[in-house]
C-alpha cells in the first residue's frame, strides 16, 4: 500500500476543466458517421455468434513461430553488468519475493480469451486487417507504435490464450489503433472512435461475456498511439470499465484511469545483441536530442542548458548518430513532449544509459513492481534549473548502483514475438493478472 501511495503522489492536483467540458458535450456527428459507416459496410453488422470455440491460430493466421526465442547475446552477465547476488545489494524491485511468487502463479493459471476476427466469414473485408496481427511489426514506419503490435503478437504466441472463454480471466478486443490510423477508410480520430464504439456494441450484443461482468470489466485493449487516447471515448462502458493498456499513461488525462488502466512501455524496436558500454567508457554527462515544438518543458530545457558545452542537449538531430548519444553518455534525458511518454526511456535502458525522467504526472510502466528511483533519476519540471547540479551530485558509488539495477531491469523492456520470462509481454500481462478477481454478475455456459 505504501508503494501505491508513492505512485499516487504523482497524481495531478489540478483537474483539467477543458477535459471535463469535452467529456460532457460529445460531438453529435458520431451518429451520422455511424450511419454512414454502416451503410457503406453492412457486413459490419453480421458478427459470428460465439457459440463454439474458435481456433485462434487459424483465425489470426499467425506468422510462422520462430523455432525458439532469439538468443540473448547482450552481455547482461558481463562483470560490470551482473545481477547482485547478496540480498542487501540494491534491488530494483519493491518486493522481489512477492512479485516472483505471484508471477509464477500467473504462468500456471492465467487465461485470456481473444475475440475472433469479426470478419472471419469474409476474408476480403477491408477491415479484417484491423484485427489481425501486423504482418511486419518491424516495419521501420511503425517505430513509435511498435509496442501495440508486439504485445498482440506475443499474446497470440503465449500460453495464456485459451480457446475456452468460460475459463478466461480476461477478454482481449484485438483491434489495432495504429492500423486504423493508417487505414484508408478510417484514418481520422473521429472515425476511429466510431468504429471502435460500433465494434464493441456488436461484441456486447452478440457475445454474452461483455454483459456478464456488468459491462466489459474483464475486457481490455491495447494501444501505443496518441490517437488511441480518444478511441474509447464514444463507448461509455469501454472507457469506464474496460482496461486500456497504453503508452500514454498519465495522471493528467481524462481517458486514462490509473490503477484501472495499465501503462505500456513505449519501445523502439532495436536489435537485442548489443554490447553495453561500461560506465567508464561514457564520456558525456548527459544526452538529449529531440523536437522542441509542442513542448514547453523542452523549450525551457534548451533555453537553460542548450548552450552548456559540458551537456549534449540538442534541438533536433545531434551532429553524431542518435544511438551514439545513448552509448557514450552517463545519463539520457526523457523530457515530456506532446505526451508524457516517448521511446527515449526504453532506448536509454537498452543502451545502458541511466534515464533522467522530466515528465510530470507520468504513470510509469510497471511502477508497482519496479522501484524506478533505483535505476533512474526523476526530476520535477520545476527543478529543471537544477538539472546539472542534481546529476553532478550523484556519487560514483550511487551511479554504479543505478547502473547495476538498470542492467537487471533491461529484460523487462524488451519484446519477443514468442514471449520469454519477465519480458515486456509478461510484465504487462502481470499487470492484468493483478486486476483479475472480481465477481461476475452472470454466468455463461457454452455447450
Ligand atoms: C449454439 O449451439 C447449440 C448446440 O450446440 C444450439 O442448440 C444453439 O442453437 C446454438 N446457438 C446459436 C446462436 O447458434
Ligand atoms: C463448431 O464449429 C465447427 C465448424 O465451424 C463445427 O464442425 C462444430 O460442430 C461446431 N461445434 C459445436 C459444439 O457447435
Ligand atoms: C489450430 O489450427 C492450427 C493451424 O491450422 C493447428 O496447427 C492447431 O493444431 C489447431 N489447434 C486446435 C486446438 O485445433
Ligand atoms: C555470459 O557471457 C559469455 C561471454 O561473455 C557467454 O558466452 C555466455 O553465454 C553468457 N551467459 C549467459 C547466461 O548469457
Ligand atoms: C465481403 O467483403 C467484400 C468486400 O467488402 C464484400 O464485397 C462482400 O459483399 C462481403 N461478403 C459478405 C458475405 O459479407
Ligand atoms: C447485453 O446487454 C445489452 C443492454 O442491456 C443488450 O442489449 C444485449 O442484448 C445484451 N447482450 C447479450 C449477448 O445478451
Ligand atoms: C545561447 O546561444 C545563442 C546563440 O549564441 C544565444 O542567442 C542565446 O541567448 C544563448 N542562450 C543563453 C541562455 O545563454
Amino acid at each position: 500500500m505504501a508503494l501505491l501511495g508513492r505512485v499516487n503522489l504523482r497524481r495531478s492536483r489540478t483537474s483539467s476543466w477543458n477535459a471535463y467540458f469535452c467529456y460532457l458535450f460529445p460531438p453529435f456527428a458520431v451518429m451520422s458517421l455511424i450511419v454512414i459507416i454502416l451503410s457503406l459496410r453492412p457486413d459490419i453488422l453480421f458478427l459470428k455468434s460465439h457459440n463454439n470455440t474458435t481456433n485462434i491460430t487459424k483465425v489470426f493466421q499467425l506468422p510462422a513461430r520462430s523455432p525458439k526465442p532469439s538468443p540473448q547475446r547482450c552481455n547482461d552477465n558481463a562483470s560490470h553488468c551482473s545481477i547482485p547476488t547478496k540480498a542487501e545489494e540494491a534491488s530494483p524491485y519493491h518486493n522481489w519475493q512477492i512479485f516472483k511468487a505471484d508471477y509464477e502463479e500467473m504462468l500456471q493459471k492465467f487465461k485470456i480469451f481473444v475475440y475472433p476476427d469479426v470478419f472471419i466469414n469474409n476474408k476480403s473485408s477491408p477491415f479484417a486487417l484491423v484485427f489481425r496481427p501486423h504482418p511486419n511489426p518491424l516495419d521501420p514506419k511503425i517505430g513509435n507504435y511498435f509496442s501495440e503490435h508486439a504485445f498482440k503478437l506475443a499474446l497470440l504466441h503465449s500460453s495464456f490464450v485459451t480457446q475456452h472463454p468460460e475459463e478466461a480471466h480476461f477478454f482481449f478486443l484485438p483491434f489495432s489503433i495504429n492500423v486504423m490510423r493508417n487505414h484508408p477508410l478510417l484514418r481520422s480520430e473521429s472515425s476511429i472512435s466510431d468504429f471502435v464504439a460500433n465494434y464493441v456494441s456488436r461484441v456486447s450484443s452478440e457475445f454474452e461475456f461483455w454483459n456478464a461482468s456488468g459491462g466489459g470489466v474483464d475486457h481490455f485493449f491495447v494501444c501505443c498511439h496518441s490517437v488511441g487516447r480518444d478511441a474509447a471515448s464514444k463507448h461509455y462502458a469501454l472507457h469506464n470499465n474496460a482496461i486500456q493498456i497504453t503508452c500514454s499513461s498519465t495522471y493528467f488525462q481524462r481517458l486514462y484511469t490509473p490503477h484501472k488502466d495499465i501503462a505500456l512501455p513505449q519501445v523502439w524496436p532495436r536489435p537485442h545483441d548489443i554490447l553495453l558500454n561500461p560506465p567508464n567508457a561514457r564520456n558525456k554527462l548527459v544526452f538529449f536530442a529531440g523536437r522542441v515544438q509542442n513542448s514547453r518543458i523542452r523549450k525551457e530545457l534548451l533555453s537553460l542548458w542548450g548552450n552548456d558545452t559540458s551537456l549534449s542537449i540538442f534541438s533536433g538531430n545531434p551532429s553524431f548518430p542518435y544511438e551514439e548519444g545513448f552509448r557514450t553518455s552517463k545519463y539520457c534525458l526523457h523530457v515530456k513532449g506532446y505526451e508524457v511518454n516517448t521511446a527515449r526511456i526504453s532506448d536509454a535502458i537498452h543502451y545502458g544509459c541511466i534515464p533522467v525522467l522530466i515528465s510530470d504526472h507520468y504513470d510509469l510502466p510497471f511502477g508497482n513492481i519496479l522501484d524506478w528511483s533505483t535505476f533512474s533519476i526523476i526530476v520535477s519540471h520545476r527543478d529543471i534549473g537544477l538539472l546539472k547540479y542534481i546529476l553532478t551530485s550523484v556519487s560514483e558509488q550511487m551511479y554504479m548502483k543505478l547502473y547495476k539495477n538498470l542492467c537487471i531491469v533491461r529484460k523487462h523492456f524488451r519484446w519477443h514475438d514468442v514471449p520469454t520470462s519477465y519480458d515486456a509481454f509478461h510484465m504487462t500481462a502481470y499487470q492484468l493478472w493483478l486486476r483479475r478477481g472480481f465477481h461476475r454478475l452472470a454466468t455463461y455456459q457454452l455447450n
